[in-house]
């Protein structure tokens, strides 16, 4: 029987339980992720509930409890290199399911083998102690990996915290992070009308996502994992399968589709299953995984320097299908960049129906020899993007030099191969010398790169409009309501809402989003503009030198060439840019609107302050006397190369600037963990 004391305590402590992990995920998110998911009177509330219950409590005090300390941004900061508790190994790995059935009957007999999936992600390794989420380590190179914490925690199904009491005092999870095909595709739709380089699939994408600085961006682009080992000492069970069942009880995403199989049938058929049915899931597979059940056996059968001896990979064959290429079509990008891509009968590949893929350019397209009426192999090698690697009977029996039908010769020459004529505004196509593409030149008239631009224009990372979406700007377009990037200036409220499907709601949220946009910075302003192959980053670089557009248009491709990864032919675009008097037309009408067209002066004193970027990311502790500058003087130089100078030695103490009589103790520590002394000299150098 419990007694009348304890009937009130319990309930009060797992209160004070369950605020710390709600106030300790809100912080998270305010600070980290800049997503604030409680209001601040409710996060203050409960703060405050949390003080009155753990001074009633101060058996429960903890040092990481949400009262104790100040939300935190760590996330902005670069990732620690920590050692692996156990080196991450790999797998051996074999194509042939005959080898998979030697290895299966090679094993002791009676032995119990569990099959999982093999999934295409990258492989991360979770650290718990005392319920808690410590870290979490990429695989690196095996012997010590990045902690990707920040951004780990941004995975919904990985607990931050867990709260039970039969739990061991730390334990290891590993497993893989993976984006999900929907993410995928969405990211890489995105991606190509941000004209950035598109990733190849989804593991490079969540490998690419997971190494960002933003945890916020991470968070938006729905990473996942699936948990599939567990490590550490003295933990509960004498199997791999029932750790997986345990880590699953304790609210770890471990698959469904894990199997104990008793005998060589059981483990093919289990392959065979999958490899179909493998095409219907959320995220990508590559292969299956045989591993030895029993605990004391796989330790008996111990490892090789990469692997353990007790699992094998089997890898699922580059998947492949024969089709038929019924039509070449031609599409034109924003830039008017026309590409050809082949219509093919629907076929099933990966999971996906397969019906249109890339040709690229006209040299791609002769390489391949392939033609309307040919069957051509359509591929997803290791899940990517769907290509054509080549055709049915390539080169038939036929002679071969000048006699073999050739586009030219079957078709009757390049023209009726490759359009010379924009399809899509009747414009002569010019192929600029040394690129492999052909290209609409008509700017301003012709309509995909009419719409391409001002889609362009109001996306995400350049002017962020929201309301202004694909179909809008289609409709607008066809409406006569938008010519250009400046009509979008022009809209108003009474045009918008007189459109079918727009009411006088919608209207008002797309003028407050245009409104708003005459707040973006310079540099996105540049970036919006679209100027070919100037991207993101390189309008970033730019707005830093050219701080307006009344310096940038009058400057020469020669002065652009002076800015860090600005070439010869990205200045030329500038050049030619400013050069053409729609362009300054449209500007012109841009500044009237009232968008930032220089630096704010705020970002101009920032600018000046900061010299460089050289320590960016770095903690740098000053110790002893110096010859050149004061220590105030340092700490301002670290400051403004954008280090950031801290008070004592810790492991994440990027150097020591060192002068004369360095405090002994100092010394000590930056001995005993291996960091850098940077001598007075050495430092000026650096920044110079
Ligand atoms: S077990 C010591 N199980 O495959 C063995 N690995 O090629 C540890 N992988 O680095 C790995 N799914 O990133 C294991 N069900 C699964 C897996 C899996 C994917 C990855 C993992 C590993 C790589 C080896």
């Amino acid at each position: 029987m419990m007694d009348l004391f304890s009937q009130i305590e319990e309930p009060e402590r797992d209160e004070i339980r369950a605020l710390r992990k709600e106030l300790e995920e809100a912080n998270y998110k305010y600070y980290v992720l800049n997503m604030p998911t409680l209001s601040d009177r409710d996060f203050d509330e409960k703060m405050h509930r949390l003080q009155d219950l753990e001074a009633r409590y101060p058996d429960m005090f903890d040092p990481k409890s949400p009262t104790q300390h100040v939300g935190s941004d760590l996330g902005k900061k670069g990732f620690e290199q920590v050692r692996h508790k156990y080196p991450m190994l790999s797998l051996a790995n074999s194509y042939s399911r005959e080898e998979i059935e030697d290895w299966v009957r090679k094993l002791p007999a009676g032995v119990e083998i569990v099959c999982e999936l093999k999934y295409d992600g990258l492989s991360i390794s979770l650290w718990y102690e005392n319920g808690q989420l410590v870290r979490a380590l990429t695989r690196g190179d095996g012997q010590q990996g990045d902690d990707v914490i920040d951004n780990i925690k941004t995975i919904p199904s990985i607990p931050w915290r867990i709260d039970r009491n039969d739990l061991p005092d730390s334990f290891e999870l590993r497993g893989e992070v993976l984006l999900p095909w929907e993410r995928f595709e969405a990211l890489n739709k995105e991606r190509e009308e941000q004209e950035e380089p598109l990733f190849a699939n989804p593991r490079n994408a969540a490998s690419g996502t997971l190494k960002l600085q933003d945890p916020k961006e991470v968070a938006r682009r729905g990473l996942t994992a699936y948990l599939y080992y567990m490590l550490g000492e003295n933990l509960p069970g004498k199997t791999h399968y029932e750790r997986l069942q345990t880590a699953k009880e304790w609210g770890f995403n471990i698959s469904d589709a894990i199997k104990v199989c008793h005998s060589v049938d059981e483990v093919m058929a289990y392959i065979a299953y999958w490899d179909t049915e493998r095409k219907n899931l959320p995220v990508a597979t590559d292969g299956i995984v045989l591993k030895v059940n029993n605990l004391a056996q796989q330790e008996e059968l111990g490892y090789t320097a990469k692997t353990p001896r007790w699992a094998i990979a089997y890898k699922f064959p580059a998947e492949k299908q024969l089709t038929l290429l019924k039509e070449i079509t031609y599409q034109v990008g924003r830039t008017g960049v026309v590409t050809p891509v082949a219509n093919l009968k629907p076929v099933q590949l990966s999971g996906t129906i397969v019906q249109r893929a890339t040709l690229h350019n006209e040299d791609f397209v002769r390489s391949l020899d392939i033609r309307p009426g040919d069957r051509v192999w359509v591929e997803k090698g290791g899940e990517i993007i769907p290509k054509i690697t080549g055709k049915e009977n390539p080169s038939p029996a036929l002679p071969t030099g000048g006699e073999c039908p050739s586009h030219e010769g079957r078709l009757g020459g390049v023209s009726s191969f490759f359009p010379t004529l924009c399809p899509e505004c009747g414009t002569p196509l010019v192929r600029i010398p040394g690129e492999a593409a052909w290209r609409c030149p008509n700017e301003a008239g012709c309509p995909p790169q009419i719409k391409g631009k001002i889609e362009h224009f109001v996306s995400r990372k350049a002017m962020n409009i929201d309301g202004l979406g694909e179909e809008t700007i289609d409709l607008f377009y066809q409406k006569g309501l938008l010519h250009n990037i400046a009509d979008i200036y022009d809209l108003k409220l009474e045009d918008i809402a007189a459109q079918e499907r727009l009411g006088e709601k919608s209207a008002q949220n797309i003028l407050a989003g245009i409104e708003a946009s005459k707040q973006v910075p310079w540099a996105r302003v540049l970036f919006a503009l679209g100027i070919r192959m100037v991207g993101e980053t390189t309008a970033k670089k730019i707005a830093r030198v050219y701080t307006s557009i009344d310096t940038l248009q009058w400057a020469t491709a020669e002065q652009l060439c002076a800015i860090e990864d600005v070439g010869p032919q990205i200045a030329e675009n500038i050049v030619k840019y400013f050069e053409d008097i729609r362009n300054l037309e449209i500007l012109e009408r841009l500044r009237q609107a009232g968008l930032q067209m220089a630096l704010s002066d705020e970002e101009i004193s920032n600018l000046k302050s900061q010299i460089s970027n050289v320590l960016q990311g770095q903690s740098i502790v000053i110790s002893g006397t110096f010859a050149h500058h004061s220590r105030d003087e340092y700490k301002a130089l670290i400051e403004a190369h954008g280090g950031k100078n801290v008070g004592s030695v810790s492991k994440k103490t990027s150097f020591i600037l060192a002068g004369e009589n360095m405090g002994p103790e100092k010394l000590k520590k930056a001995e005993a963990l291996g960091i850098k002394l940077m001598t007075e000299d050495e430092f000026l150098e650096l920044i110079s």
